[in-house]
């Protein structure tokens, strides 16, 4: 099925779930070979995370470990520019490698912001794995060190990403028909 319709708007698919599982074990690589003698805490945020985090984690072949946060600036297909507050971390950070793991880097806000946050309780070192980035929509400077996929400005749906609570489930991703 190519085209869905999710909520009111039409959806095209842009994104085949083999194309995903192929980038995912290319960041899987680097990572593997960057965190080699480590022990990395992947920090998911939610909910956009989840698949990637789980196709992810299965890919490493390093010691890990994760855990969840959660930190939204979305309504709907629309950013409010407004970032909330972090809620979830339960351990302490100090001293651990941490790999912010997230579904897409929009205009930048929400990462920016967990860094400054994350930072203040003294990783050992912090970098973003993000399965997607718009480079066009960002509006702060947020340095991606994993990314698999550059995308241009479109809304998209799928492989965790919704459109208002739907489509998360969708193993492929769609590209929102303007
Ligand atoms: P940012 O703070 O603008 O970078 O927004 C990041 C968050 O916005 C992501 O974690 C997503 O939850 C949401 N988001 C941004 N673009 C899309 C999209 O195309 N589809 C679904 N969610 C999106």
């Amino acid at each position: 099925m190519s085209r869905i319709k999710v909520h009111d708007r039409e959806f095209v698919k842009s994104i085949s779930c083999e194309e995903i599982a192929a980038e995912v074990k290319k960041v899987a690589d680097r990572i593997n070979k960057d965190y080699a003698g480590k022990r990395p805490l992947l920090l998911g945020v939610l909910n956009g995370c989840f698949m990637f985090v789980s196709d992810l984690m299965k890919n490493l072949e390093i010691e890990c470990e994760v855990s969840f946060v959660k930190f939204s600036s979305y309504q709907g297909s629309e950013t409010t520019g407004k970032v909330k507050k972090l809620i979830g971390l339960s351990e302490s950070i100090e001293g651990r490698d941490i790999i912010v793991v997230e579904d897409i880097v929009d205009t930048g806000l929400t990462m920016h912001k967990m860094l400054e946050t994350l930072a203040e309780s003294n990783p050992a070192s912090l970098e973003i794995a993000s399965l997607f980035v718009k480079p066009s929509r960002l509006q702060v400077s947020v340095d991606v060190k994993y990314s698999a996929f550059e995308i241009p400005d479109r809304f998209i749906v799928g492989y965790g990403l919704d459109y208002d609570g739907l489509g998360r489930n969708l193993p492929d991703v769609y590209d929102v028909v303007e």
